[in-house]
């Protein structure tokens, strides 16, 4: 494998991880960020994300010499042979991915083309953005420099990032030329994957399609939930029965309180626009997103007919982010749940392993916090169960019981064996299954 020159612009989750992989694979890499405090902390060995494995490896690299910081820019892209283009295309109010990070990279690449580069788009952007960053680079370049555009999207998830990405399934290359497919082809020579050539924009496509089916998934999987409530059957059985059938699959097919996280709500959202501005009517996708959040609703309405009313009840909320294994609150299911608790009148007290100071940016003080899990269930009238952290799954039942006022648990995320829950004299309401 020769070793190439990488330069990854953006430090967020796709281009730390990203940029920290290819240097353990043995490429000499560069990561930069116009947010220098990020980069000063990097450079210090702090990690400004959490995601497990991610420091060890950072140090590693950093110290055998492969994995530099900097938020000189300019400097990084006229050093490289390829450069990353990974920054943030959040949601904008209209669901359409905000494109502005990603113009004003393709500008100072343009004003920073010293000699043949390949541009590559690991962040998710709509369909066209490809062909976007081109003329932009184009526009913004002084010498007439040959470069070439590759699209090569990101599927690693949170909290098992690195695995994710050293053991990829799929690597989806869709570039501008056989030349440019050949150089990112012969990047991942050693992740030993499987490579799908496309054109720019299949490749474009194909991110937003993998996220919509899964979120798809998701949605199906939490109305048939609904409709298991109202029949008297199992979800669980339902995911286990029809998961077996090889065409279906087991993963994704645990109901919930709805998906969140910072790529299913975004790319939906941006899908729906995207299809809206070609004409075409996606009707599946916009029941998928309105599911979802009626996951939420219809998981607050159990909650008060559990408890009666919430009026001045104390509940518990155990787990903010999104997920486990994160300190990711973006879309995170607490971010409507907690609001919606409080404006029927409850009184929230609110536990995460690792999520807390990530959350009070985003929920303020709304409800008081617990670093303890035990002190968090103390005096309160239910437990409600957001994020399937190991911890929350290994609670100890009978201490719960002899803490809360009552035994209520309303679990968003099935965590319990419905036998086990009876046995202890709890109340224990959840998705999909007979209380
Ligand atoms: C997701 C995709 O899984 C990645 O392949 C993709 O690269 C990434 O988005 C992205 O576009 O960058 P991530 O957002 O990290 O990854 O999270 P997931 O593990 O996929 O979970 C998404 C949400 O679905 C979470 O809220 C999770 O709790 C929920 N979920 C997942 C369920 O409710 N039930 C399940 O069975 C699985």
């Amino acid at each position: 494998m020769e070793v190439r020159k990488i330069t990854v612009i953006g430090t967020g989750y796709v281009g730390l991880v990203s940029g920290t992989c290819f240097a353990e694979i043995g490429h000499e890499v560069t990561c930069c960020d116009i947010n220098e405090e990020k980069i000063s902390l990097l450079r210090q060995g702090n990690m400004p994300i959490y995601e497990p494995g991610l420091k060890e490896l950072v140090h590693k690299n950093v110290s055998e010499k492969r994995l530099y910081f900097t938020s000189n820019i300019a400097k990084a892209i006229q050093a490289a042979d390829i450069i990353y283009i990974a920054v943030g295309t959040p949601m904008s109010q209209t669901g359409e991915a905000d494109l502005t990070f990603v113009k004003q990279v393709a500008k100072t690449i343009g004003e920073n083309l010293n000699g043949y580069k390949v541009i590559v788009t690991k962040s998710t952007v709509p369909v066209g953005t490809g062909r976007l960053v081109a003329s932009l680079i184009r526009t913004h370049s002084q010498s007439s420099q040959p470069f070439d555009i590759v699209s090569n999207p990101e599927f690693l998830r949170e909290g098992v990032a690195i695995q994710d990405t050293m053991n990829m399934e799929r690597a989806i290359i869709g570039a501008s030329s056989e030349k440019a497919f050949q150089i990112i082809a012969e990047v991942h020579k050693p992740f030993n994957t499987k490579i799908v050539q496309t054109s720019v924009e299949t490749a474009e496509m194909i991110k937003y399609a993998a996220n919509a089916f899964l979120a798809t998934k998701l949605s199906f999987i939490n109305d048939i939930a609904n409709i298991c409530e109202r029949v008297g059957a199992d979800v669980t059985k339902v995911s286990e029965g029809i998961g077996l059938d090889k065409r279906i699959g087991h993963q994704f097919l645990q109901a919930g309180v709805g998906f969140g996280g910072s790529c299913f709500p975004k790319d939906t959202a941006a899908l729906h626009h995207i299809a809206k501005t070609y004409g075409y009517d996606f009707k599946l996708i916009d029941a998928v997103i309105e599911t979802n959040f009626n996951q939420r609703v219809f998981f607050v309405e159990k909650v008060e007919a559990a408890l009666g009313s919430l009026q001045g009840k104390i509940i518990s909320v155990l787990g903010l982010s999104f997920k486990p294994n994160t300190d990711d609150m973006r879309y995170a299911p607490s971010l409507d749940v907690i609001p919606l608790l409080r404006e029927k009148g409850a009184i929230v007290k609110a536990y995460d392993p690792i999520a807390i100071e990530e959350a009070k940016k985003h929920i303020g003080y709304q409800c008081t916090y617990f670093e303890d899990l035990y002190e968090t269930i103390e005096n309160a009238d239910a437990c409600v169960i957001l994020t399937d952290w190991s911890e929350i799954k290994e609670l100890d039942l009978v201490k719960v019981k002899s803490l809360l006022r009552k035994p209520i648990i309303i679990d968003g995320r099935n965590l319990f064996d419905l036998n086990t829950m009876h046995e202890h004299d709890f109340m224990y309401v959840s998705i999909g299954r007979p209380v």
